[in-house]
């Protein structure tokens, strides 16, 4: 039987997103899919702030896409994360380790997750089977990267040792107080001014110890050790590049590092050369795409250990706002796609589109 899914394309790179992005409809016949492919239905796809990098261009290049058996012209899909569910395995030894029914996550970044129904190479996809679906559909980029931020730089981590980042309120950060509580290490998280009380107490729920506000942090009189009491700052995460960078360094002791990873809040990193040099501090950044180019079987590692800990209850996930689309309704995928959009410019946080 055929089956019709609908996509979230674009053909060329640009800032005017809304005009870029439009509905391409497509046709699979599972009969003629390649023996090492596999028909996944898609069941949740998010929009993460590298996905509008990528449409802008300059950031990960997003290869041009086949949607369904017959050819089409040169398209791009958005999006670089999901869950999917198997359909149908081809024949083939790769495809054959997959089975009905499956739900699995694309391994490599660009896969334009964007679409309602995709055929993928079977070694290309993870399996995530006994996560729930709102746990699968993020797994691969907020929690990941909160897992590698804490174990690519630090593997001797003391009981007791801190680490402190800027964005506190984001998905990561999120993940970050999570996992470094259970490594026993504590989490600093600097928020932006104005966050209500409830909030607060939300990131404290999930792990942080402290939450400071860009006010009481930026203030030339701040002192780290009135909440640390002198215990080591190991790691400073740098998600936003806004003007908190320069006194993450200043809390850092010394051989600490900074590492950035987002910069929503500028492009541009300020600190003083005097604290690197007194404190021998090394500063880096982290690039999930690039680690899970260079390395898929350390991402396929890292997606196993949170697997586990899922599983383990040893971390929670975290909620996000869901769009739904219906395939066949009348209304247009990439409309729906775009709503997520313009909720997120409005500050109501992630999105994530779910497919009836
Ligand atoms: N390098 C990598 O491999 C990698 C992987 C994953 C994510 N990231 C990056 O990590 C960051 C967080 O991702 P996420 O999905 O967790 O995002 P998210 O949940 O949407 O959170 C966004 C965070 O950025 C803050 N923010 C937004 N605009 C800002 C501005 N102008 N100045 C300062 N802070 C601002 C928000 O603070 P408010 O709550 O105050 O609005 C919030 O803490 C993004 O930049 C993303 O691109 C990078």
């Amino acid at each position: 039987m055929t089956i019709e899914g609908s996509a979230v394309t674009y053909t060329e790179y640009g800032s005017d997103i809304p005009k870029l992005l439009g509905t391409t409809n497509f046709k699979i016949n599972p009969d003629e899919i390649k023996p090492d492919q596999v028909v996944i239905k898609a069941l949740a796809t998010p929009l993460n702030p590298a996905d509008l990098m990528q449409l802008r261009g300059g950031y990960n290049e997003s290869p041009e896409i086949q949607l369904g058996t017959e050819p089409n012209g040169p398209l791009h899909v958005g999006g670089n994360e999901g869950v999917y569910k198997v359909v149908k395995a081809g024949s083939g030894s790769n495809a054959s380790q997959l089975k009905e029914g499956d739900l699995v996550i694309p391994k490599l970044p660009s896969f334009g997750t964007w679409r309602s129904y995709a055929i993928a190479d079977a070694d290309n996809l993870i399996i995530v089977n006994g996560l729930s679906v709102d746990q699968a559909a993020t797994i691969s980029i907020n929690p990941a990267t909160a897992y590698q931020l804490l174990n690519n730089y630090i593997s001797d981590w003391q009981k007791g040792d801190y680490v402190i980042q800027n964005s506190g309120t984001s998905q990561v950060s999120r993940y970050v107080s999570q996992i470094a509580k259970l490594y026993d290490v504590k989490t600093i998280s600097v928020v932006r001014d104005g966050k209500p009380q409830q909030e607060i107490d939300e990131l404290k729920k999930y792990g942080a110890e402290h939450v400071i506000s860009h006010s009481e942090f930026n203030d030339e009189n701040f002192d780290i050790t009135k909440y640390t009491n002198g215990a080591n700052v190991r790691l400073a995460l740098n998600g936003s590049c806004d003007s908190t960078v320069a006194n993450l360094v200043k809390s850092l002791s010394t051989k600490g590092q900074l590492v950035s990873y987002g910069f929503l809040g500028g492009a541009e990193i300020r600190y003083s050369a005097r604290e690197q040099f007194a404190k021998d501090l090394v500063t880096r950044r982290y690039w999930l795409t690039a680690n899970t180019v260079a390395d898929p079987q350390g991402k396929v590692d890292t997606i196993k250990h949170l697997i586990e800990l899922y599983k383990t209850g040893k971390i929670q996930d975290v909620p996000y706002n869901k769009l739904r689309y219906k395939q066949g309704s009348k209304e247009e995928i990439s409309k729906v796609l775009l709503q997520g959009l313009s909720n997120f410019k409005d500050g109501k946080g992630k999105q994530v589109l779910f497919y009836e």
